[in-house]
């Protein structure tokens, strides 16, 4: 075997030279050849998985189908289909840069799915990964049910994955999608029209609510930035390829939340719901605001840090909400 010398691979058990291509690309042949073998690279290379999937194989899943334009819910039977001399190579190349550059694999391949629907993904906003799609899936039972929805927000939209999932599932209701951002604009525009939903969703560019003046909403989701500056800094080299913006608010990660909670109830219909993901934040958010009810959404898997608050709690603790988010201001 043709082998080059050591390599920065990280491994439990050796230190594995890298792999020659030209001996790896006539060796491997079909879809499930190139999966394995992604798998066992990502495995021994230490990855951080979590923008897309939670394991190697279903990296390398992803990684494999998308760069051969093929679904993800290809029959069993295409695995043992031959990939040309030409797939063989990219595809190789794809796993080499996974590895070296620590790439997430959305970026990769320029796609994603989210809530069963396939997004555009790339480096002008954060790769679609929010709990809040299974909420989209299951029809936000029990939060909305009762409550009759006809505009809802997607604050701090990104790639535009939640609004556009949300009028995917509920073509009657009309949704806006706002960011700061003009590259997580750019981006969400083009999913809007990837997924032919133009009808019924609005880009908006704006500071939070500062450019909705007069909009309400019976239902506003938001899956803001919630980093602390702590933990922006030990994060895996994945998630250097993402915006900034998109990730860190502040240093317990509660500034924009502080915002959203503060100025949201001007903006929900009188039976409105607000529901925000501040992930770990959660703990910093009960322990500023301990009076406010906030309700922890359980998920298959679990809390995931994701609250629901219903306008008329957001007015009965205006008081208390209005001073943290005033104090930070000031600060
Ligand atoms: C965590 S990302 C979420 C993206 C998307 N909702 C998702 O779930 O993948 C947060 C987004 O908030 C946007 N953002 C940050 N500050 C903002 C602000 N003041 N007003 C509006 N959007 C903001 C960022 O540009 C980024 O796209």
């Amino acid at each position: 075997m043709n082998l080059h010398g050591a390599n920065d691979e990280q491994s439990l058990y050796f230190t594995a030279p890298k792999p020659d291509r030209a001996y790896v690309t006539a060796e491997l042949t079909s879809i499930i050849d190139f999966i394995r073998y992604g798998a066992s690279r990502f495995s021994a290379a230490g990855l951080t998985f979590g923008h897309s999937h939670d394991n190697p194989i279903d990296e390398a899943t992803h990684l494999v189908l998308a760069s051969l334009h093929l679904p993800p819910d290809i029959p069993p039977a295409y695995g043992v289909g031959k990939l040309t001399a030409e797939e063989r190579v990219r595809v190789l190349g794809l796993i080499e840069r996974r590895i070296n550059e620590r790439l997430p694999v959305a970026y990769l391949v320029g796609e994603t799915w989210f809530a069963g629907l396939k997004f555009k993904s790339d480096r002008r906003a954060l790769v679609p990964r929010s709990p809040v799609a299974e909420l989209i899936e299951s029809g936000f039972t029990p939060w909305l049910d009762g409550r009759h929805v006809e505009h809802a927000l997607d604050l701090c939209t990104g790639s535009g994955c939640i609004g556009i999932a949300m009028a995917e599932y509920y073509p009657h209701w009309h949704v806006d999608i706002v960011d700061i951002s003009d590259d997580a604009l750019s981006l969400a525009r083009e999913n809007v029209a990837f997924q032919h939903v133009g009808d019924r969703v609005d880009v908006v560019r704006s500071d939070l609510f500062a450019g909705l003046k007069g909009r309400q909403y019976d239902l506003i989701v938001s899956n803001p930035p919630y980093v602390t500056e702590d933990e922006y800094a030990a994060l895996p080299g994945e998630y250097s390829h993402e915006p900034k913006l998109g990730l860190t608010s502040g240093d317990d990660g509660l500034d924009i939340c502080l915002r959203i909670l503060d100025e949201a109830a001007d903006h929900l219909s009188e039976d409105g719901l607000l529901i925000v993901e501040v992930g770990e934040s959660e703990h910093a958010l009960n322990a500023l605001l301990p009076e406010v009810p906030f309700v922890w959404i359980e998920f298959k898997v679990g809390p995931m840090g994701v609250f629901a608050l219903e306008r008329r709690d957001l007015i009965e603790h205006a008081g208390v909400i209005r001073a943290a988010a005033g104090a930070r201001r000031s600060r």
